[in-house]
């Protein structure tokens, strides 16, 4: 029996910590072989390693002791998963009614509760007070209104678009002043808003919140960002007599999708993060204010695994090799959204097979349906072999669509040698149910 491998390991910023490979090249996650998940699963199917996001949970909460983590739940979210954040004594963001739904019927501690969104409805703001989320960022003047016609007591943040420039995809590049979130430092709206939220008596203003982007890999931008805040905090003491006890400089640290990135460590960031805005606050004479982050894809992104069996394989003789499988853009827009790069694996079986470049691509009615470009499979790779993609545990299921009447893939998650499911498979009795006849 071969031993020999395509490549010669997993590359452990790029796999869930628990992924591993046997003496035949099957890949295990959590202990459990691909090939037999796939079995009892079926395929696609999201794995995803609960060791791996629950220590990556502790590891921020330690980072960022004495601060506030909240997870971004937008990357993905479900009930089990806002309960191992609760567990794990983080707190979430929710940025839509429907998210709250979920951090309800988990049961979440509603003061750990941040309610982000740059169109909150009137209704939503209620469902929320009711709930007693712990903070609500507000985001535009017509929500001030909205709170202010409310007439409810609540926390807020004000959300501050800091004039950061991000080197990012454009699409999650929000720090810049040309956006549709928050209010600009620059023009002074940032300013008028806190002014605005200090008149109105029932709102108490705890804070301030900036978030420049998202897939960022060095803290130059956050560096900025915190400089510019405590510069707001600094003008709000000195025109109003108020010193803001908090600070939320946002998500959007990077994570490696394939071995070209990467990642700071977490606790870099948070050594780093502290320390800027320790010095900036000293620099204006202010206490260092509870720092809060809200990351989102670094806690689930790295997390999990999506299972593909693959189908045709068609080989254009001199352009490039086509290997189809059994998903595609519907369980991951992020390629033909972003242009995201990702790397692939065999994982049912090794292969001493020279390797070949191929484009990985889904079953949609769409030639932009690719989930890999150009990556490295063995020249056998044939009909019935299980392909994995990392780095698919942050807005992969989260955005998922059923184009073309696609079922999306279940979340397994897989512990110890065992798997269960967090959120099924959807059926076609799924689809079918909301067609009005
Ligand atoms: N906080 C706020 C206010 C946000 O808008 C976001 C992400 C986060 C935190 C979490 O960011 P993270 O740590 O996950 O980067 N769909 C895109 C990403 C959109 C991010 C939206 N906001 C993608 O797949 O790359």
């Amino acid at each position: 029996m071969s031993t020999a491998r395509l490549a010669p390991g997993l590359d452990p910023a790029v796999w869930p910590r628990t992924a591993t490979l046997d003496d035949d090249g099957v890949l295990l996650l959590g202990g459990l072989r691909a090939d037999v998940l796939a079995r009892e699963v079926g395929t696609p199917a999201y794995v995803l390693d609960e060791a791996d996001v629950r220590a990556r949970m502790r590891e921020w909460r330690r980072a960022f002791a004495g601060g506030d983590v909240y997870y971004a739940g937008k990357a993905f979210l479900c009930t089990e998963v806002a309960r191992w954040v609760a567990e794990e004594g983080l707190s979430l963001d929710v940025c839509t009614g429907g998210e709250l739904a979920v951090a309800e019927r988990a049961g979440f501690p509603p003061e750990r509760l941040l309610f982000h969104g740059n169109n909150k409805s009137t209704a939503e703001l209620v469902r929320a007070l009711d709930y007693g989320v712990g903070r609500i960022v507000v985001d535009s003047f017509g929500e001030i209104d909205r709170l202010t016609a409310i007439g409810r007591p609540a926390k807020v943040f004000v959300r501050v678009t800091p004039g950061v420039e991000a080197h990012t995809h454009e699409f999650v590049a929000t720090g810049q002043e040309d956006q549709k979130f928050g209010f600009s430092l620059a023009s002074g709206a940032a300013a008028e808003a806190v002014a605005r939220v200090l008149g109105v008596g029932h709102l108490e203003l705890v804070g301030l919140h900036a978030h420049i982007g998202s897939q960022i890999f060095d803290t130059a931008g956050f560096r900025l960002a915190a400089q510019r805040m405590v510069g707001l905090l600094a003008e709000v003491r000195d025109r109003h007599g108020v010193e803001l006890a908090e600070l939320d400089l946002g998500g959007g640290l990077g994570i490696a999708y394939t071995s070209e990135d990467a990642p700071l460590p977490v606790t870099e960031v948070a050594e780093r993060l502290q320390r800027h805005v320790a010095k900036e606050c000293a620099e204006v004479g202010l206490a260092a204010p509870r720092l809060a982050v809200e990351p989102g894809r670094a806690l689930v992104g790295p997390s999990t695994v999506t299972l593909y069996e693959v189908g045709t394989v068609k080989d254009l003789p001199g352009l490039r090799t086509y290997v189809s499988v059994d998903g595609g853009m519907s369980d991951n827009i992020r390629t033909a959204l972003y242009d995201a790069h990702y790397t692939a694996r065999l994982a049912s079986r090794g292969s001493d097979t020279p390797a070949h470049v191929v484009t990985l691509v889904g079953k949609h009615c769409e030639s932009g349906d690719v989930v890999v470009r150009d990556v490295p499979l063995p020249g056998d790779v044939a009909p019935g072999d299980l392909v994995a993609v990392p780095a698919s545990g942050a807005y992969h299921r989260s955005m998922a669509s059923n184009y073309n009447h696609v079922p999306r893939p279940p979340v397994v998650a897989v512990l110890d040698g065992t798997w269960r499911t967090l959120v099924r498979r959807e059926t076609e009795d799924d689809l079918l149910a909301l067609d009005v006849v």
